[in-house]
């Protein structure tokens, strides 16, 4: 446990739940918007598909805890296939990143933490890449920058980056 008050562990089996609140809580990123409930989110088959079966063959991930163990954040990384792509599709060995914190501890680091940990995660794996989608008035797209994501295709409203991950 750093200073900070919560820590990171590998995210597991028993965290599928965790990681679907996660899931809504990164479709829900806009409160100005209509908020989309969790059972619509894991109706829909483009939602779905980023914890549907977690933990999937090849599935990496890893959730933030507080002093209570209480999960607080996770971030996990899923391949997806050309014809069942994610959002940030790029190819289908190039894992794409989900992230999500819960708001009472958001701006605190457990985001920037989490992505550091899954590029160590990745890396350790063998990944050379790995991806994401975000919408472009998200801030969450300023983390991405600031951690190494560059932008490699961009539609009206998000942009599809990726993350160059070096061998640890
Ligand atoms: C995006 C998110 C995961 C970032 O996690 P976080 O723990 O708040 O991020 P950190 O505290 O590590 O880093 C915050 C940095 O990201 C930026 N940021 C992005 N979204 C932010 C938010 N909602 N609140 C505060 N800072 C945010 C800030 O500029 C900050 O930069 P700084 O460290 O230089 O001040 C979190 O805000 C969140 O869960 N948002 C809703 C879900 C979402 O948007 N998921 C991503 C979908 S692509």
């Amino acid at each position: 446990m750093s200073d900070s008050g919560f820590s990171l562990r590998t995210a597991t089996g028993d965290d599928a739940e965790f990681l679907a609140d996660m899931l809504v809580a990164a479709v829900n990123w806009d409160p100005a918007r209509q908020q989309v409930s969790r059972e619509q989110v894991l109706g829909d088959r483009q939602t779905a598909h980023y914890v549907e079966g977690w933990p999937r063959a090849g599935d990496l991930g890893a959730v933030a805890v507080d002093t209570g163990e209480q999960p607080i954040g996770a971030v996990w990384l899923r391949l997806f296939s050309a014809d069942d792509p994610g959002y940030g599709f790029v190819a289908a060995d190039v894992p794409e990143l989900s992230l999500g914190v819960v708001p009472q501890w958001r701006g605190r680091g457990v985001g920037r933490a989490l992505l550091t940990e899954m590029a160590r995660q990745a890396g350790a794996s063998g990944f050379t890449r790995m991806c994401l989608s975000v919408e472009r008035a998200n801030r969450a797209r300023g983390l991405y920058a600031d951690e190494g994501f560059t932008t490699v295709e961009s539609g009206p409203d998000s942009d599809t980056m990726i993350k160059i991950i070096s061998r640890q």
